[in-house]
């Protein structure tokens, strides 16, 4: 090993697992200079969590409806979590509101990936809410964790067109092409020491970022280069 330690990241899922399964692929390839040492979901038997032993990583469930109330399943997690040393905790997925102590204990170094354009539709049913206004642009957004549902300094964010014909679920799936660009892309710049939160604004390169960098689909598909200007 050369220089700086290789990032521990600590992935929470509930699902599916895309998301995860392209930041583990950025970090087999290299991208990410940074190793997956564990997955941990709140649900059993989840999609996500065979990806992960399928990559020979750790993964464990800490299901939350084994606990009193949301304190006690929190410190739980927290527990299960830092059992493992990560330098960063990423949200993949993982389909919980998180206590003000959960939070605050990992204030700056965990992430989330929201599918809409933030601040425009928090919460759930992001797609079907985007189609009913007849947007013609949708997307996903990268941020830090704060206390704010789905309100946090945002760091990153991927523009997808919408499309004649589109339902909740063919625009999920292309909202979900460009989440799985942006979120390994947000990892490497953390791994890599690039990516900060001060205060309540987020720095890349030493720069405060005022508005966050925003990738587009079409963009992508001769170039995956963006920037940060
Ligand atoms: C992703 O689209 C992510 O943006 C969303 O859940 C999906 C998980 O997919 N997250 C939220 O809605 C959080 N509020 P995945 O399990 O295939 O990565």
């Amino acid at each position: 090993m050369t220089g700086a330690a290789t990032a521990r990241i600590v992935v929470l899922v509930s699902g599916r697992g895309s998301n995860l399964e392209a930041l583990i692929a950025a970090t087999e390839n290299g991208s990410v200079d940074g190793r997956v040492v564990a997955v941990i979901s709140n649900r059993p038997d989840v999609f996500a969590l065979g990806r992960a032993r399928r990559h020979g990583i750790a993964a464990q469930t800490v299901d939350h409806t084994t606990f009193a109330d949301r304190g006690d399943f929190d410190r739980a997690l927290m527990e299960a979590i830092d059992a493992h040393e990560p330098t960063l905790v990423v949200l993949a997925g993982f389909m919980r509101i998180l206590t003000p102590e959960f939070v605050a204990h990992y204030a700056g170094r965990m992430l989330n990936i929201h599918p809409s354009l933030l601040p425009a539709y928090p919460g759930l049913r992001t797609h079907a809410r985007a189609l009913t206004d007849g947007v013609a642009r949708h997307g996903a957004s990268v941020h830090f964790v704060t206390n704010e549902l789905d309100g946090g300094p945002i760091v990153l964010q991927g523009e997808v067109p919408v499309c004649e014909g589109d339902d909740p679920e063919r625009l999920a799936t292309r909202v979900q092409r460009i989440e799985h660009l942006i979120y390994p892309q947000t990892v490497a710049w953390y791994a890599a020491g690039r990516l900060r939160l001060t205060g309540d604004h987020v720095e890349l390169d030493g720069r405060r970022l005022d508005a966050p960098p925003r990738m587009r689909l079409e963009d992508t598909v001769h170039d995956t280069e963006i920037t940060t200007e």
